[in-house]
């Protein structure tokens, strides 16, 4: 809870890695700043928990003092060009490890590399590599407010805000390192609603507490970043307006703005939700994203400072016999216009999916459908419709799909990966943004395997190429120790957790079949018959929407050869045939089996997928410590639970709907 919380991956065991152990004896670095400072001190507590060794460390440049034949480990910074944006190279130089870099960065990031390897058992003979991060921008979005809840929160509170205030404490410094250890290099603290007192965060009154957070942040090489509210210049500074083209507006900003950069060197910019859900933004003056962005972006750039603005716009309000509005055009028709009218030191922010983190959606046709824009990438690992942290349910393979997607928006080059890190169009202001699944949870998660996903976006924002089961396999080593089965089983629950998710909730890329609001659990109808209405149009012979150039028109705003693949039910990838077409229950599928035996098959099998994790992990007992053991069983027991649940609703609700009972006779309800 509040005082208490694990080391997480960061727990180390002692390690029986006894070559690599005298290395961690000395170590000397060539600068001495706030960054090689935290990695000396890494490097510290490694040699102490994985080898009980103090190990030394002093200043003292390559040239002159450093003795090469003496084994250790040395962080040397240099004018390395090539290792340029937070690159490192690590070799053996003699009897000497070299840490290599240009920037400080690079240096935090070979340290931990090199304690993971250590940990996984590496040769010292292997370290001989280059490794950079493939994407410019790493960062968390924390929805945390400041009354200490968290918007979409499944692991306690916040550890950033407490009744109204800012809160700094060992935690503060645990989370850095945590995060840092995997990449991470820019963190936006606060939700991006931003409402009441969490408007005034931009102001003076929290500036002590959030530099302190700012300090502990930038010594691990982590950029500070807030949410703003676009109505400020009238809550905070009384104006009558908050139009972007309004002068006395525009230099409200450019005053207010000053003091975070001026009180928080690394401080790094906003991110901003206008006109989504309620918010407001430049809609209100008619002006556009681009006139609201821009205005901002100019406040921030004296300082190199960047605007994120999230592409999160649609009508929350459309009503349900309206055939032609159409949630998933959305963001596309909101923005794809304003391709090239963005700042240089503006991102746009596109979550993965045109809908909202649903456990199969697909993707967002802004990527690739803005050539002069700087995107950004947003997934999310608060697992809000992919069982909040009560199931497991790991998102690496869902992250790497989304960034192996091509856009064919150029002949090479053109996947969502090559787009948000630059590799396209060349921009140097893009990356990923993870909504973040931490809270004040002993375990950080509240899952004890959420926080997979947590270890997990980091190391693939760091390098998409590694592969989900690498990661998984690291996470499970680094978290629970070296141990047999331990890494294949529980390897092997993550890897089965989200096809198992998909196929016991909503069926073939419908989504939405959640209770409204809170977003738990099974209710096929909930969002049909809400107000704020995403609908499956479910009747007695048929489901889903039509969303080809027949229909709604949302499969026109992909390129070709896309658009012509989802435009067919024969040629649209079956896992997203209901998101795409209407099809009558009868219909049959690749396997031949009908529509309607799919949704009963794929049900029953994704009961037995849980079931099977439940005994996988009970083979654990005895291997693992007791409290992580009995927490991931508990709610693997829940999960069990819950999923029938799940069955049992959707397949009653279209056994009732179709009158088309299991061809394998199953109870039906
Ligand atoms: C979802 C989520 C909200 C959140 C919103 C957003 O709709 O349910 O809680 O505010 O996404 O991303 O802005």
């Amino acid at each position: 809870g509040t005082m208490g919380f694990e080391k997480a991956w960061l727990n180390y065991y002692k390690s029986d890695n006894l070559a690599m152990r005298d290395y961690f004896t000395v170590v000397t670095y060539n600068k001495d700043d706030s960054i090689v400072k935290s990695a000396v001190l890494e490097l510290t507590t490694a040699a102490k928990e994985l080898f009980s060794i103090d190990i030394e460390s002093s200043l003292c440049d390559m040239k002159s003092d450093v003795d090469k034949t003496r084994k250790g480990i040395h962080f040397q910074i240099g004018d390395n060009k090539d290792l340029e944006n937070e690159g490192y190279r690590i070799s053996l130089a003699d009897e000497m490890l070299l840490i290599e870099a240009y920037t400080s960065n690079g240096i935090l990031y070979g340290t931990f590399d090199l304690i993971r390897s250590t940990i996984l058992g590496a040769d010292v003979h292997s370290f001989n590599r280059t490794i950079f991060p493939k994407n410019p921008l790493r960062m968390l979005n924390h929805w945390d407010n400041m009354d200490g809840s968290i918007e979409r929160g499944y692991s306690g509170n916040s550890f950033f805000f407490e009744h109204g205030e800012v809160i700094v404490n060992e935690r503060t410094k645990a989370y850095a390192r945590l995060v840092s250890s995997v990449g991470i290099n820019a963190v936006v603290i606060n939700n991006v609603n931003v409402r009441g007192t969490a408007t005034n965060l931009i102001t003076n009154r929290y500036i002590d507490k959030l530099k302190q957070i700012g300090e502990i942040f930038a010594s691990y090489g982590i950029k500070l970043y807030l949410s703003l509210n676009f109505a400020a210049p009238m809550e905070l500074g009384g104006l009558t307006s908050a139009d972007p083209l309004d002068e006395e507006v525009r230099l409200w900003w450019k005053k207010e703005v000053q003091l975070l950069f001026k009180e928080i060197p690394s401080f790094g910019g906003f991110l901003v939700k206008a006109d989504s859900e309620g918010r407001p933004g430049p809609f209100t003056y008619q002006r556009t994203h681009a006139e609201g962005a821009n205005m901002l972006a100019e406040a921030v750039k004296p300082y190199g400072g960047l605007i994120i603005w999230r592409c999160f716009v649609y009508n929350c309000k459309q009503d349900w016999r309206d055939m032609k509005t159409d949630r998933a055009r959305a963001s596309f028709d909101n923005f794809q216009s304003l391709d090239g009218d963005f700042a240089e030191n503006v991102i746009l922010q596109v979550k993965n999916g045109p809908m909202d983190f649903q456990v199969r959606e697909p993707i967002s046709p802004l990527f690739g459908g803005m050539k002069k824009t700087n995107l950004m990438l947003e997934v999310q690992i608060a697992q809000e419709y992919t069982g909040q942290q009560r199931h497991v349910c790991y998102l690496i393979p869902m992250f790497k799909e989304i960034l192996k997607f091509r856009t064919y928006c150029k002949e090479e080059n053109d996947t969502v990966f090559d787009i948000v890190s630059g590799n396209t169009y060349g921009n140097k202001n893009a990356g990923m943004a993870a909504v973040a699944n931490t809270g004040n949870d002993d375990n950080w998660t509240g899952h004890d395997l959420a926080a997979a996903n947590l270890y997990g976006y980091g190391r693939l924002s760091f390098d998409p190429d590694l592969t989900s089961e690498e990661i998984a396999k690291e996470w499970i080593t680094l978290t629970f120790g070296m141990k047999e089965h331990v890494i294949d089983y529980i390897s092997k629950i993550l890897m089965m957790s989200w096809p198992a998710y998909e196929k016991y909730t909503s069926p073939l890329g419908i989504g939405w079949m959640v209770n409204p609001s809170h977003h738990y659990g099974p209710n096929v109808d909930g969002y049909e018959y809400d107000r704020w209405g995403t609908y499956h149009k479910a009747d007695h012979t048929a489901i889903g929407v039509d969303r080809t150039k027949n229909g709604t028109g949302y499969t026109t705003q992909y390129h070709q050869p896309n658009q012509e693949l989802y435009g067919t039910p024969e040629t649209c990838p079956e896992e997203l045939l209901l998101f795409f077409h209407r099809i009558p229950y009868t219909y049959q599928l690749k396997t031949g089996k009908t529509l309607i035996q799919h949704i009963y098959d794929s049900h029953f099998e994704g009961v037995e997928d849980v079931e099977e994790m439940v005994k996988l992990w009970e083979e654990l007992k005895g291997k693992l410590e007791e409290v992580p053991y009995h927490r991931v069983l508990h709610r693997l027991q829940e999960q069990l639970e819950h999923s029938k649940e799940w069955r049992d609703v959707i397949c009653s609700y279209f056994y009732r709907k179709t009158a088309i009972g299991d061809k394998k006779g199953r109870e039906l309800y």
